[in-house]
């Protein structure tokens, strides 16, 4: 007989409901029952009760008992850089002079020196540091998470870090979905000649990353001074000839056209969306393009914040992540996020949660699989050491999980 859990004793189980992404009023639609039980066996979730209620074919089960505390889908984590060599708090004193994101970068910082460092660095000695940052991540409530390559930028380099990316995924818990991500900065050895780095990152490395399927999606910072439209176009066409899925860095920092071009190309997600106007919202609404908006680096950067409540009238389906990089956003608690879609977004609670579940798990390709607690996904759940919902949103600086359920298995912190 496989392994069975009965979580019980739910004072209130919160999530969305379905496989697809949610958006305008369906954003902010939870299912929402009272004293509720799940039954998971062999990592998937067989039965969801309420009022009272225990699931039939619970007999034999492990029990935990979630002491009338609030249970919701297992977050996920929709774009992160999580893998990379060293840190880059050197950065403060030229912060503090007044340098901006792009001057550092411009000036051959930046994504350029954690380059460096991950070039540097040995594939254990990077599988061990993130490794690290995951186990913590599950703590704080994260089941799946998307991570993205990008600082190694030669062939050699990007497949390392998506082989730790691959490794991770194989040995811990938590899910990934791996992205490639080459066209992330100019790399030294092809400075000023922006073009020919296109060309090798479309002729020579997207092949590879998809012979050895080492990536599900093809990513690019669409940006001023980095790349622009037409060399994004080129390499997420590039991508979607060999089977990667686009997503975009877009409109971060200015607004030249990176919304625009997700609609075209028919990205999965467009990801920022800072400085993101009407034309490039409309674009996305009409290529059904999921936002993936990243508060805590508007609050890192100093940035305004991304038009959230227009997207969710447009009819724009939202997903909220953390960004976690050494540059724009040192920090993987999705838990500010969800504070920060509060009280910045103006986003309602329930509105939220889809974002930080369902909507994260579609943008992710993984909504049937994750992002809602009903029969037949994963068993992937949190219990919140809170009553209700609201009170997760509210509560900030402090890990609100009480115990955190991955593919059936209790950590309780
Ligand atoms: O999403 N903008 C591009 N990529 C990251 C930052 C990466 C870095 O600074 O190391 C971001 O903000
Ligand atoms: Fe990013």
């Amino acid at each position: 007989m496989g392994e069975k859990l009965l979580v019980k004793n739910i004072g209130l189980l919160q999530t969305p409901v379905g496989s697809e992404c949610h958006c305008g009023a369906q954003q902010g639609e939870n299912q929402k029952l009272k004293n509720a039980a799940v039954l998971c066996e062999d990592g998937k979730i067989t039965a969801v009760t309420a009022d009272g209620a225990l699931p039939a074919g619970s007999e034999g089960a492990a029990v935990y008992d979630a002491g009338g505390r609030l249970v919701t889908p297992g977050l996920v984590d929709a774009h992160t850089h999580l893998v990379f060599g060293g840190w880059r708090q050197g950065e403060i004193p030229l912060k503090l002079r007044g340098a901006t994101y792009l001057d550092i970068l411009r000036a051959g910082g930046g994504i350029l020196d954690t380059v460096r460092h991950t070039r540097a660095a040995s594939e254990d000695e990077l599988f061990e540091k993130s490794r690290a940052f995951l186990d913590e991540m599950l703590t704080l409530g994260v089941t799946t998470c998307e991570i993205k390559s990008g600082y190694g930028l030669d062939l050699e380099t990007e497949l390392k870090q998506l082989r730790v990316i691959r490794r991770l995924n194989d040995e811990h818990p938590v899910d990934i979905a791996a992205t490639y991500l080459g066209a992330h900065a100019i790399p030294d050895e092809y400075k000023g000649r922006a073009d020919e780095y296109v060309d090798f990152v479309c002729q020579t490395v997207i092949p590879r990353v998809a012979e050895e399927k080492l990536a599900s999606f093809c990513d690019v910072f669409c940006e001023d001074s980095v790349f622009d439209v037409a060399q994004s176009r080129r390499v997420l066409e590039a991508g979607k000839k060999h089977g990667l899925r686009p997503k975009i860095h877009a409109d971060e920092i200015e607004e030249i056209g990176g919304a625009g071009l997700s609609g075209e190309v028919g990205a999965v997600s467009a990801e920022h969306l800072i400085a993101t106007g009407e034309r490039g919202m409309e674009a996305m609404r009409r290529g059904g393009v999921i936002a993936c908006l990243l508060p805590q680096t508007s609050f890192y950067l100093g940035k305004t914040f991304a038009p959230a409540r227009r997207m969710i009238e447009l009819g724009i389906p939202v997903a909220l992540a953390s960004d976690f990089n050494p540059g724009s956003c040192p920090s993987f608690n999705l838990q500010l996020s969800i504070n920060l879609g509060l009280l910045r977004y103006q986003m309602l609670p329930e509105e939220i949660l889809t974002a930080v579940t369902v909507n994260a798990a579609c943008a992710c390709g993984r909504g049937n699989l994750c992002g809602t607690l009903e029969a037949g996904k994963q068993a992937d759940l949190v219990v919140w050491d809170a009553p209700d919902w609201e009170m997760v949103c509210y509560r900030f600086g402090s890990n609100q999980t009480k115990a955190v359920v991955k593919n059936g298995r209790v950590t309780e912190r």
